[in-house]
């Protein structure tokens, strides 16, 4: 599979929105390995355009030393993410070059390039163009300010796509997730697509058009086509995974992608991407995350404060496809507390502790396996994006484990001196605990890395779900999550 991030604009710092699309490719690239699917996890940054050379322009500085400055921010962040990523493309690489060039040539060779003129409505912020029926109180409806365009312009026959990308969802039902978004794109197109500016005389900063340099390439069309640059486009483009391509992306994006990036592909011969995952928007406190607002939330700072697990956790637990989720520091600590320090920390320690204290440590053959049944319904969950359903599913997996250790009080058991009936609810545990590991590796893989290192196991891997764990000797078990402390009123 072939899993990627939007890439992000570099005008600006990280914030947990750009964390969250992170996440979300990343569970679902963790999530598929352990499917043992290879997968190949790509994220990068947005260089080019209007936005940028204005930004650089504010600063004082030039856009190449913003763009190296601001990519290592989104570098570092996926980093501190622990993204499994397996590269990290930058729009301003040759290699990404080539890919564009290569692109808009073929297009242009088949006949779906002209050159006119272009006047309009431009919001930098977006990077979009806007008719004036678009325009709500003289802004975009984004909120973006816009400045009238009137420049030469080369354009992308957009219109003659409207049937073609008609019969495209047609016949790809599942190609826009969740469905509403699907039938939101429809809807769009079914209103009649205009012909596409795809060029800009009065932006410099960007991939010049090839054979007229006056012109940069629309900053949408360049920055689409990092996702074939990354995989050999144009002289070795590995179909493989573009027939396997999974594009997360937020629902402000979604036109981008689901409309004008396939048709640039049918234009160019190439088949559209296989799906798109839509996800909402993160909110501070019920208001837009913005930074004129000054609610930014820098995730690098609640990594250091708590742990990226804490932040991957309320994230993918909290976030979803299907809305928008409110972002609230108290329900943050909220359920670090109760769910990583006390439900699954707990469990951890509390049955690994007893294990080192009173049978060396030694791991119990397991009798009971049913935990391992679990991962079908998880992986259904998964793979319908019900990512919310899959981490509540795994918790009640952990409750229903400290329940068992209470039911069936190994210390009790100890006590009475019986040997085999403490193994068995020992080993019991240990595989639970195991079981548990597993389907958490793709949410908190930082945690659950250090949980295995307990049992000398080096990382989850695909098969762990079914070894036992019988004979391992388990040590150095320390707490898995320290507990926040209330700060005294
Ligand atoms: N550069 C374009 C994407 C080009 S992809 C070929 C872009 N960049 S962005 O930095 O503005 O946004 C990147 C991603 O972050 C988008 O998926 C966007 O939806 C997401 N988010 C930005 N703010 C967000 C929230 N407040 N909440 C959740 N995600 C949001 O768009």
């Amino acid at each position: 599979m072939y899993i990627t991030t939007p890439i992000y604009y570099v005008n600006d710092k990280p914030h947990i929105g750009h964390a969250y699309t992170n996440l979300l490719s990343d569970f679902f690239a963790r999530f598929y390995r352990l499917c043992k699917e290879p997968v190949v996890l790509l994220t990068g940054t947005d260089e080019h355009g209007q936005k940028i050379e204005k930004s650089a322009k504010n600063l004082g500085i030039s856009p190449t030393t913003l763009v190296d400055r601001v990519s290592k921010n989104f570098f570092d962040l996926a980093k501190a993410l622990h993204l499994s990523n397996d590269d990290f493309i930058r729009t301003t690489e040759a290699r990404h070059h080539k890919a564009v060039c290569h692109l808009f040539e073929t297009i242009q060779k088949n006949g779906w390039i002209y050159k006119g003129s272009y006047s309009g409505w431009y919001a930098s912020q977006d990077e979009a163009f806007y008719k004036q029926e678009d325009l709500i109180e003289g802004k975009a409806p984004t909120g973006a300010h816009v400045e009238w365009v009137c420049e030469e312009s080369y354009f992308f026959k957009l219109s003659a796509f409207q049937e073609k990308l008609l019969d495209f969802y047609k016949n790809h039902p599942d190609f826009v997730m969740p469905h509403g978004r699907y039938n939101e794109v429809i809807r769009f197109v079914e209103g009649g697509l205009d012909d596409l500016s795809i060029s800009r005389t009065g932006v410099k900063w960007g991939i010049p058009v090839p054979g007229d340099p006056d012109h940069v390439i629309y900053v949408w069309m360049d920055a689409l086509c990092n996702y074939l640059s990354a995989i050999g486009y144009p002289n070795h483009l590995n179909n493989d995974l573009w027939e396997q391509s999974l594009h997360i992306l937020g629902k402000d994006i979604i036109r981008f992608h689901a409309v004008y990036w396939p048709a640039f592909l049918m234009a160019a011969d190439l088949p559209p991407p296989s799906q798109l995952a839509v996800h909402g928007w993160w909110t501070n406190e019920k208001q837009k995350i913005s930074k004129s607002l000054g609610n930014v939330i820098d995730p690098i700072q609640l990594i250091n404060d708590y742990s990226c697990d804490a932040l991957r956790y309320f994230l993918l637990k909290n976030g979803a496809f299907s809305g928008d989720t409110d972002f609230s520091i108290s329900l943050f600590e909220e359920r670090y507390n109760s769910d990583l320090v006390n439900r699954f920390g707990n469990l951890v320690q509390r049955v690994l502790v007893f294990l080192v204290k009173n049978l060396d440590g030694i791991v119990p053959l397991a009798y009971d396996k049913t935990m391992q049944h679990a991962w079908e319904d998880l992986k259904i969950y998964a793979k319908n994006f019900q990512i919310n359903c899959y981490v509540d599913r795994v918790f009640l997996l952990i409750d229903e484990a400290n329940r068992y250790m209470e039911d069936n009080a190994p210390w009790a058991i100890k006590k009475l001196g019986d040997k085999k009936q403490l193994d068995t609810v020992m080993g019991n545990l240990c595989e639970m605990i195991k079981c548990i590991c597993f389907y958490l590796s793709p949410v908190i893989p930082e945690g659950i890395h250090k949980c295995l290192s307990f049992f000398g196991i080096e990382g989850c891997n695909t098969t762990l779900l079914h070894r036992s764990l019988e004979g391992i000797i388990v040590k150095d078990v320390h707490a898995l999550y320290p507990r926040l402390q209330k700060e005294p009123a």
